[in-house]
């Protein structure tokens, strides 16, 4: 055969991976192969892939005689939206996707590559686990790929899809990257399977339940996204790189916008009269981004803060805010770590932050106590604290007690505090206040409600309102909520070369 002849040959061997039958039993799971999903993930035709002919070099167990092309797994660099990407695709229909140390090998190939070049890493995850025939070559293999995630932390975006089964110690390679979408329904990720959790604690549990979807995107938090198949997921995670820059160096790109009047009057109105009435903090969201650009992470996990991306006048930023709707908006255990993680993502892909504020403070109780919320309370005033990239704080309602310290204040380094004429900013709320301040006054009073309500009214004449935070400057300004998309928009421009130099340290200790 001429050359020509057996490259050819062999590069069709390639493509098929495991043989057709399992391509068909891939299908009928309801996934795509790894090729199908890499061509949906990249613009068209710009797929160039790196280590296609590699195969393992297992002589035990007869696997001396199975020799598949790539290994089980398909890498890459290509196109997103003209926007250079690496990616791998782990391949089912190859000894289930499982890890060999040439399948970790090709995988390191590229991600050493993403990080010389600069530019996001896509992984897309569909396997058994570490290659039960190579042992502890393929532990190393996958120490291998977790050590250069650490590495790459903060310096390249990392998304991990997960397509199928990913567990055991395979799950801390996503869970240390930047973003995790699972597939609803074929994919799940645990440390240990439903047979040893039957074993050890006796709960009988199927793996959709332990580590599915559904209970990865509500109870755990684990992963950020959901996708309805693998069509949606590819698409959710080309939607959230137009959000990010290829690297730390960069900035995420802006798409063109003209500016306007910038004023919107739909955000007249949304705050209610009565202080206890709930509103939905997406439609204050809404009337101040670009139309139709909020991409929400972790919709439904800790809903009683909402964060994600979304553009303002083209440009990327990303929001953390208080949901009035949700436990009144408080800050808990939960909510508290998701807006802490999301801040320092953004923070270290240089995102400006836009905070909304609505918080009546933490939420109290012993469970909240027992889970410290006193540690992971301090997570998010941390993470706010140490965040350099522009910070703008709109606060909407209520601003209480430490919440308002921990919500972007000015005090811990944001850059512009607004707030709105219905804003807030108290120790605690009037009633409260005014029990404990004039308890004896009122106990004395012939009548004590009379008292009580003549009190909470001079209290909240008095601190229910943005002004003597605005006379000390700790608000900058108090504005119209039509107003806020105009000061935003340019206020982050006023800010868009915001230059800090940090203490000089090795790094700091965040509250783990
Ligand atoms: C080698 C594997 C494999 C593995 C699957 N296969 N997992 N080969 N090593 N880990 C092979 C199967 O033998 C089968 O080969 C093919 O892949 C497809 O697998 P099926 O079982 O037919 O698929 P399915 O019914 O969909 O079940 C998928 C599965 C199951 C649930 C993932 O394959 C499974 O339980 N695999 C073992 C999982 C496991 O214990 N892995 C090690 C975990 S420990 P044929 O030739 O029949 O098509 C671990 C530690 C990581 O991962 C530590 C990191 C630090």
């Amino acid at each position: 055969m001429k050359n020509q002849e057996i490259l050819a040959a062999k590069l069709a061997e390639a493509q098929l991976g495991g043989g057709q039958a399992r391509i068909d039993k891939q299908h009928a799971k309801g996934k795509l192969t790894a090729r199908e999903r890499i061509h949906l993930l990249l613009d068209p035709g710009t797929f160039e892939e790196v280590g296609a002919l590699v195969t393992h070099r297992t002589q035990d167990f007869g696997m001396q005689n199975e020799i598949y092309y790539g290994d089980g797994v398909v890498t890459g660099y290509g196109m997103v939206s003209g926007r250079l990407i690496y990616v791998f695709a782990q391949d089912f229909t190859v000894f289930g996707g499982s890890l060999s140390e040439t399948h970790a090998e090709k995988i390191c190939k590229i991600m050493d590559m993403a990080v010389k070049v600069g530019a996001p890493l896509i992984g897309l995850n569909d396997s058994g686990g570490a290659r039960i025939q190579e042992g502890v070559r393929s532990l190393g293999g996958y120490a291998d790929i977790f050590y250069r995630n650490v590495q790459a932390s903060g310096v390249i975006p990392q998304l991990s899809a997960i397509m199928g089964p990913c567990a055991g110690g395979a799950v801390y390679s996503p869970a240390m990257t930047d973003f995790t979408i699972m597939v609803e329904h074929t994919s799940y990720m645990f440390v240990t399977g439903p047979n040893v959790v039957k074993t050890v604690t006796n709960e009988t549990v199927s793996s959709e339940e332990l580590g599915g979807a559904s209970t990865h995107s509500t109870k755990s938090g684990v992963t950020h996204l959901t996708a309805v198949n693998d069509v949606d997921c590819l698409h959710k995670v080309r939607q959230l790189l137009s959000y990010l820059p290829q690297n730390c160096e960069e900035k995420p790109a802006a798409l063109p916008y003209s500016l306007g009047t910038e004023l919107r009057e739909e955000l007249e109105g949304i705050v209610p009269e009565s202080a206890n009435q709930p509103y939905d903090m997406r439609t204050v969201i809404a009337g101040i981004i670009d139309e139709g650009t909020f991409f929400e992470i972790h919709e439904n996990y800790a809903d009683n803060i909402v964060v994600g991306f979304a553009r303002l006048g083209g440009k990327s930023i990303g929001i953390v805010a208080n949901q009035p709707m949700s436990l009144a908006g408080v800050l808990d255990v939960d909510s508290s770590k998701k807006a802490a993680r999301f801040t320092r993502t953004c923070d270290c892909f240089n995102v400006p932050l836009l905070v909304l504020v609505d918080v009546p403070g933490f939420l109290p109780g012993t469970d909240q106590e027992w889970n410290a919320i006193i540690t992971n309370g301090a997570k998010l005033l941390y993470a706010l604290s140490e965040a350099t990239v522009p910070r703008i704080t709109v606060i909407t309602r209520k601003a209480y007690g430490g919440a308002y310290d921990v919500m972007n204040s000015k005090h811990i380094g944001a850059d512009l505090n607004y707030a709105w004429p219905t804003a807030e900013i108290a120790v605690m709320g009037a009633k409260g206040a005014s029990e404990i301040i004039f308890r004896r006054e009122i106990k004395a009073a012939s009548d004590p409600a009379a008292k009580l309500a003549e009190k909470e009214a001079e209290y909240a004449e008095k601190f229910a309102n943005p002004y003597s935070a605005a006379q000390r400057g700790f608000i900058d300004e108090v504005i119209l909520p039509r107003e806020t998309r105009r000061k935003l928009i340019r206020g982050f421009a006023m800010l868009e070369d915001k230059a800090v130099e940090g203490p000089r340290r090795k790094h700091g200790n965040i509250p783990l």
